[in-house]
């Protein structure tokens, strides 16, 4: 098969197993369908939560230096005035610029204000700047961190989760002193990538892109966009990009240190990643084919970590109580204590339960059989290598956890 028409089949096996196995479905589908939505399904989400968890313990959590936040969606237009993004935040459509921030209104009556739903996460922190340094005195460099919900009124919302106009993102703006922003913009490009391939990204498909003058936001001096060879081309997933001093100046805010009262305004260096293209990008990384048993099995290989379920638990026959009620009582409820995202899976014979699960991306499927009854021990199956071993019940939990 040609290259292109490889991926473009790729593509349509990703979306159509998205939604089959229950982890992103189109929005307002049985109205016909909102373009540019998407709903995430019982799978998707904890596939998200675990994405959005692991970028959080690594940015946030596991350093000294940054400041989570959760700043309202809705601002005052003032804010989106200040920024540019009013007279800037437009795209070309039909010769006219058309401005891509979804409007509403806040109020009601006279009383009521036009604001908009934000198009990036990234102004809830440095309207915050001050509370945040007011509250914790932080030294320069330091850095403020947020994920959540962002929208644009996307012209031609297409490709499946990779142009949306409700979407997530991943923020961080790490503020700094400006003679300093070389290093730092190294620095955070280095950190970016090594979160990639954490994830379990295929590095192979990842490039990286300079952004030429012409075509960098109105606030950026450098950006790097981090390219994704996607099955529709090679298209930016995530971007890093020098904001210098724009953004606190538009505010009117500045930084004050404490040890000997200069006055500065700081630069900053944003890295800025996509939740629902880090979604694509790792379906896309993960997703693979092989025989099994004379056919073609697909399979999602996430890392354990990142997996929306880290085991299924099945007993061999769903009709025999005394196996039901060992996996239920002895395998299923101490794992599903101790890890959350285990699945029960008794649907089907034991080949049915194996595809579903390679296909929701699970890396081990555990047995009870009739052996069981007398050894206390299960059958565990390796999701890549199809190959089984036999655990004692008792050695389950720290088997999985050395696992993860
Ligand atoms: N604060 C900077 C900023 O918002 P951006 O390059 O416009 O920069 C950052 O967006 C990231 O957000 C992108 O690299 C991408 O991962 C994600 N993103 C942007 N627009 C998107 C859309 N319409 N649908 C899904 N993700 C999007």
């Amino acid at each position: 098969m040609k290259k292109e028409s490889k991926e473009n089949d790729l593509m349509e096996k990703i979306v159509s197993l998205a939604k089959r196995r229950g982890f992103v479905f189109q929005g307002s589908e049985i109205y016909g369908g909102l373009a540019g939505t998407y709903d995430w399904g019982h799978f998707g989400v904890a596939l998200k939560n675990n994405i959005k968890q692991n970028w959080w313990k690594k940015f946030v959590d596991s350093r000294r230096d940054m400041y989570g936040i959760d700043a309202a969606i809705l601002m005052r237009q003032e804010v989106w005035q200040a920024t540019g993004h009013v007279a800037n935040f437009a795209d070309p459509l039909d010769g006219k610029q058309f401005n891509t921030m979804l409007k509403t209104q806040v109020g009601a009556g006279e009383e009521a204000t036009v604001s908009y739903l934000r198009p990036e996460t990234a102004q809830g922190m440095f309207v915050n700047f001050k509370n945040t340094v007011d509250a914790f005195h932080p030294k320069l460099p330091f850095g403020m961190a947020q994920i959540g919900k962002a929208f644009r009124n996307e012209i031609a919302p297409r490709d499946f989760l990779f142009r949306q106009r409700e979407f997530e993102q991943m923020e961080i703006e790490y503020f700094i002193r400006s003679v300093d922003w070389e290093k730092y913009f190294e620095y955070w490009r280095s950190e970016m990538l090594d979160w990639m391939q954490e994830l379990g990204l295929d590095m192979g498909r990842v490039h990286e892109l300079e952004v030429l003058d012409a075509d960098r936001a109105h606030y950026s001096k450098r950006t790097i966009d981090f390219e994704f060879d996607f099955p529709f081309g090679r298209k930016e997933l995530f971007g890093l990009a020098y904001r210098t001093d724009f953004d606190l100046k538009t505010h009117k805010l500045e930084y004050v240190d404490e040890e000997n009262s200069e006055k500065i305004v700081p630069h900053v260096i944003e890295p800025s990643m996509g939740v629902d293209r880090a979604v694509l990008s790792l379906l896309i990384s993960t997703y693979t084919e092989d025989e099994k048993d004379g056919e073609v099995r697909s399979y999602l290989k996430f890392k354990p970590n990142i997996a929306p379920v880290i085991c299924a638990v099945s007993p061999l026959l769903k009709n025999k109580p005394e196996l039901v009620e060992y996996a239920n009582a002895k395998v299923y409820a101490p794992l599903k204590e101790e890890f959350g995202r285990v699945a029960w899976d008794d649907n089907g014979n034991i080949g049915k339960r194996y595809r579903r699960q390679d296909e929701i991306g699970t890396p081990f499927c555990i047995v009870v059989d009739f052996d069981t009854l007398t050894d206390d021990s299960v059958t565990v199956r390796d999701r890549d290598t199809g190959e089984q071993e036999r655990i004692k019940v008792e050695d389950l939990k720290k088997y999985i956890k050395g696992k993860i």
